[in-house]
């Protein structure tokens, strides 16, 4: 057993984590938003209004604070005007980006809404700059957001929404140094400009959303904020900045060995100087802090399942998925000052996502039992946590890497102090000493878990609860507190603070 020590530093607060850390991503893409989200009114499955029941009451269950859609690549070739109106006359379009299928748009911007309301989630929209127009996206604003009495508001209520949908969330564009158009930052600058200029609140106020760098590409993010800044210096206002990160995958989704275990994770952890790098760039454009930074794609990919299209990213999801996220929401948590909304790809049946579909089955994945833990943090007041832990060795290929056993991070709500502890070893329980500082004492306690013996552990649709997080019962008091991590585990304590 290797020994480890959290140093909880209640006196030093982060930020508040803001609760759009925990966001999601549902693209048209595969069977994402056609049979994870929507089967239609007349479906055997059953739904309300065509949204179907099993999927949205789970993940209610996890709070999802915001949801971004419709892409992705695929925003860059919608058209919202598609998406509207009586469904029988809706075009048919073909998705170019996702294995030339046809896209109905019997899924659109009033049925995104519903399904955002139905979970609890904030919309977030993704506008079309690459093969779209200044003029189709200020309409797209109009549409949801204007009151009434203008054409477009006016054609909103008749198609069955009178009150405006107050979408505050709008990105303006999706990796437009790729799909997106291939710009170059000053050129996406300069296109960038233009949308915004065209976006008018109407009562609710816009956060506008900027395309970032390809990975970690401080270059992009420096010429990029060069070209805003030298031409038209923070204005329109950007409320953020986004990157992407895909940790990507070693061996298979449910096939890989401890090494590639290990290495997946490594590669997850890159997350964490995308962002300290990033945010060094912003700050020297952006003193004042005004822009936050955003990861609105992020999470595994690995190649798809044997006889799936590998256009529709169907992929599993094991113990290994569940670790990636719980050290990435970790890292969202310790860096709440600057990092304001991460959107997971993708909520259903794509990537790394929450919830897997078979036609009327429904499986929720390791990765949506962390969410479910880490729910807690939302809205919480992250608090400096300094962990100590040997490192564990591994190979990727021939080279030998070091990686660190425990990550973990912490924050507080009135008198609930919730610490979060990913140990990352395969086979090894960390004993973990926490002290908490600043005259803090825990009075009471309690546990979750979510662990497996096995470390290829996934659900499947016949054995659907193989990973589920558990109550441990702890027996924690006063300002040093010791608790032993399982192997490859991820736990939430609530520590009550007093006496
Ligand atoms: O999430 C799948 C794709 O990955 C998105 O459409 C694109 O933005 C990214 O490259």
């Amino acid at each position: 057993m290797s020994q480890a020590t959290v140093e909880i530093l209640l006196p030093e607060a982060v930020g508040t984590i803001n609760p759009n850390l925990y966001g999601h991503f549902a693209e048209h893409l595969g069977s994402c938003i056609y049979e994870g989200i929507w089967v239609g009114e007349d479906a055997a499955i059953p739904n309300t209004g065509g949204i179907r029941d099993d999927v949205a009451e789970a993940l209610r269950r996890i709070s999802p604070p915001v949801i971004r859609w419709p892409g992705g690549c695929f925003a860059d070739d919608y058209h919202w005007q598609d998406g509207i109106g009586p469904r029988s006359a809706r075009p048919g379009a073909v998705n170019i980006h996702w294995g030339n299928v046809i896209e109905s748009n019997a899924f659109g911007t009033h049925e995104f809404i519903t399904f955002c309301r139905r979970v609890g989630a904030a919309p977030y929209i993704c506008g079309n700059v690459g093969s779209g127009s200044p003029r189709e996206m200020r309409d797209w604003v109009e549409y949801c957001n204007y009151p009434g009495g203008s054409t477009l508001s006016d054609r909103r209520a008749e198609n069955g929404s009178p009150e405006p949908f107050g979408v505050r969330y709008w990105g303006v564009g999706n990796e437009n140094w790729g799909c997106g158009g291939h710009f170059s930052p000053e050129d996406y600058g300069t296109e960038f400009k233009r949308f915004a200029t065209y976006l008018r609140d109407y009562g609710t106020p816009l956060h506008l959303i900027a395309c970032g760098p390809p990975g970690n590409d401080v270059a992009w993010t420096r010429r990029f904020f060069e070209k805003i800044r030298v031409e038209h210096p923070f204005h329109p206002p950007m409320h953020g900045y986004s990157a992407h990160y895909y940790c990507g995958t070693a061996g298979a989704s449910t096939e890989y060995t401890e090494d590639q275990w290990y290495q997946l994770l490594y590669q997850a952890a890159d997350l964490e100087p995308l962002i300290v790098q990033q945010r060094a760039v912003m700050d020297v454009f952006d003193p004042r802090r005004a822009i936050g930074l955003i990861v609105d794609e992020w999470g595994t990919w690995h190649p798809t399942e044997p006889g799936r299209n590998p256009a529709f990213l169907w992929q599993q999801n094991t113990m290994r998925d569940a670790l990636v996220a719980a050290l990435s929401l970790d890292i969202f948590n310790r860096h709440a000052d600057k990092v304001v909304m991460g959107n997971i790809a993708q909520t259903i049946n794509v990537l790394q996502s929450m919830i897997l579909t078979d036609g009327p089955r429904m499986v929720t994945t390791p990765t949506y039992h962390v969410y479910d833990l880490y729910q807690a943090h939302q809205g919480g007041q992250s608090v400096r946590t300094l962990i100590s832990a040997p490192s564990i060795g591994f190979h990727i290929g021939t080279e030998r890497r070091e990686l660190f056993g425990l990550t973990g991070s912490a924050s507080l709500k009135g008198n609930t102090l919730t610490a979060t502890l990913v140990n990352l070893h395969t086979a090894e329980p960390v004993e973990s000493t926490l002290r908490l500082w600043g005259d803090a004492k825990c009075a009471s306690a309690a546990c979750t878990v979510l662990a497996h013996e096995d470390i290829h552990a996934h659900n499947t649709f016949e054995a659907p609860e193989t990973v589920t997080s558990v109550a441990r019962p702890v027996d924690l008091s006063g300002s040093v507190l010791s608790y032993i991590c399982p192997p490859a585990s991820v736990t939430r304590l609530d520590l009550r603070l007093g006496g």
